[in-house]
């Protein structure tokens, strides 16, 4: 049988969506799409928003946008199946922020300093990176949204309310909240650069520069151009994808001096931006990809 691709996502507008059905088209590829947070999950069975069970078989490949609640135990369920789906089940973990930078550290990959929030006493904690100002982040978030420079007591305790108010009305996250503070790594602001990796090989890297504030995201209004990927950029980014078994991978990285510092790992990377600097066909080489994994 024909192997199908099954897109676990939120948004049927995300750009992603549409390049995968795109590629998968061109290739006679069945694409099912499913609102990953309409879908529920049994212990044995995945159901689409229909109500109808999900039935993926051992030759399809599925794909999975995040999702909180559900998103890694559809991957731990799939993984007992035998059934490939990226992120799978130990990539994951990178969603979370403090644990990708105990993870670079671990291996050797320099990343900014940075500490678990575990109370409201922030004075011991905040000194373990250097005190106020320094960053504060939501542990799982995305496009810069929970992130923050923070100058005192009162603006870090500011920030973790907002977070807890703006998850209320998706209780089922809470969870899994966690906060962090990470030293402020001046001489980067506003930019940083994103190497996309596939498959054991380095796809190329965008520059990415603020036009205001120290935030670099592309949806934040950040111009993106294509770079060199360096001797180090490609050394750091190598380990990070061999130590972590990472089929594909946007990585982030900030300068610092002639060094580069490791602050994120996006499993289901964005890559229209890379798509348009670059000319590679990122969707038609995931699905390759894949396809002969
Ligand atoms: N420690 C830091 N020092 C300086 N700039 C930072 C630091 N951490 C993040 N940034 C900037 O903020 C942006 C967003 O932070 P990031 O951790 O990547 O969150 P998100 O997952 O929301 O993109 C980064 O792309 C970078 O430009
Ligand atoms: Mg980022």
């Amino acid at each position: 049988m024909r192997p199908r691709f099954f897109l676990f996502t939120d948004n049927l507008k995300d750009q992603r969506v549409k390049r995968f059905t795109e590629e998968c088209k061109s290739r006679n590829i069945e694409v099912r799409l499913i609102n990953i947070y309409r879908a529920i999950l049994t212990d044995r069975v995945i159901f689409d928003e229909n109500d109808e069970e999900i039935i993926i078989e051992k030759n399809d490949i599925a794909w999975a946008l995040s999702n909180l609640t559900t998103g890694h135990f559809v991957a731990k369920k799939l993984k007992m199946e035998n059934i490939q789906i990226w992120p799978n089940a130990e990539a994951i973990d990178f969603a979370d922020k403090f644990f990708t930078n105990m993870f670079f550290s671990h291996i050797g990959i320099p990343t900014p300093k940075t500490v678990l929030i575990n109370s409201y006493h922030f004075d011991k904690t905040v000194n373990k990176v250097g005190g106020f100002p320094c960053v504060i982040k939501k542990n799982v978030s995305t496009v810069g949204k929970f992130v923050e420079i923070v100058n005192n007591d009162s603006e870090a305790r500011n920030f973790i309310k907002e977070a807890f108010d703006q998850a209320k009305n998706n209780i089922l996250p809470l969870n899994r909240l966690r906060f962090l503070f990470q030293e402020f790594i001046k001489e980067s602001a506003g930019t940083d650069y994103r190497v996309l990796c596939l498959d054991g090989k380095i796809l190329g890297a965008i520059k990415r520069e603020a036009q205001e504030g120290f935030k670099s995201n592309v949806s934040l209004g950040g111009k993106a151009t294509q770079v060199e990927v360096d001797e180090k950029l490609r050394e750091y980014s190598q380990r990070i994808m061999q130590k972590g078994k990472l089929f594909y991978a946007g990585l982030d990285f900030i300068k610092k001096g002639n060094d580069y510092l490791a602050i994120e790992v996006n499993t289901s990377a964005q890559f229209k931006g890379f798509e348009k600097a670059t000319g590679i066909n990122v969707a038609g080489k995931i699905i390759e990809a894949l396809l002969k994994k």
